[in-house]
């Protein structure tokens, strides 16, 4: 595998008042955060507290109600270009190769041999290369959603939008796939906002947690806690600092500890 990737254009992004109600249902409401270029937050919250709505909201494929979403200081309008997106779910066309998908990702131009050689690198950064020529049904669940990430990873994104990317592999396959995307962030220096129900994986991924809280009657979820994860990545999964955090972060998400 590659190890050392073309650092990427990393910007930050900036979401001011932002609220998001559909018809009646507020799903969001005032939510403040700035991510700094480079930085990775990790959005924590229970299901259905609008997680998704918040990213989408990022990714231009969804508008607020009230407010902005900043990227590098610009107005989000629309699909935009500087931030890729990886969902639970591969989405890959079943009929195309690895390849064949993630050149989806890729945005217009460029020549022929230009954009081979992108896929190409985007699937080595990956560890795909031996499986360019691959169909997703081929693969395993986790190649597949390693192909999804190359997909975002070759448009070289300023902002990377991963939308409980591991939530549907295998314990294992889970805990891979996070070494693998600390990694690739620590050698390409994006800035990543990274939906998550996963405490743990919460904690040893990105530099700051934020808690979205739950919604209240009559009004959407705002940011309900927010901490700095201390120490360098990759950190140590049994570092006694981070369980303790984790207790801490159960219980804001409501889940009591239990004490013999
Ligand atoms: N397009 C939509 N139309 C109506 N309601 C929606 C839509 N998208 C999301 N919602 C509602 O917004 C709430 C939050 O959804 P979502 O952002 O998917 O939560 P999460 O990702 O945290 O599980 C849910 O109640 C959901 O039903
Ligand atoms: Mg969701």
């Amino acid at each position: 595998m590659q190890t050392t990737a073309t650092r990427l254009a990393a910007a930050p992004v900036t979401l001011r008042g932002v609220g998001r109600a559909f018809d009646a249902h507020t799903v969001l409401d005032g939510i403040d955060l700035d991510v700094a270029a480079g930085e990775v937050v990790a959005l924590l919250g229970a299901s259905g507290c609008g997680k998704s709505t918040l990213l989408r909201l990022v990714a231009g494929l969804d508008r607020p109600t009230s407010g902005e979403v900043l990227i590098d200081g610009a107005r989000v309008e629309g699909i935009d270009p500087r931030a890729a997106v990886v969902f639970q779910e591969p989405r890959l066309l079943p009929w195309r190769t690895l390849s064949e998908n993630v050149a989806f990702g890729l945005p217009d131009g460029g020549s022929r041999a230009e954009r081979r050689a992108e896929v190409e690198r985007a699937l080595d950064l990956v560890g795909l290369a031996a499986f360019a020529g691959y169909r997703p049904r081929a693969v395993s669940g986790g190649m597949a959603q390693r192909t999804a990430l190359a997909r975002a990873l070759v448009r070289r994104p300023g902002v990377l939008l991963l939308d409980e990317p591991f939530a549907a592999l295998d314990a294992l396959t889970r805990l891979r796939m996070q070494d693998l995307v600390d990694d690739l962030q620590r050698a390409a220096g994006a800035t990543v906002l990274l939906v998550t129900h996963d405490v743990d994986e919460a904690l040893q991924l990105a530099d700051r947690v934020v808690v979205l809280a739950p919604p209240q009657p009559g009004a959407g979820s705002g940011i309900g806690h927010a901490l700095d994860v201390p120490g360098a990545r990759p950190r140590d999964r049994a570092d006694p600092v981070l369980a303790a955090l984790r207790v801490q972060l159960l219980d804001r998400l409501g889940v009591p500890r239990h004490q013999p």
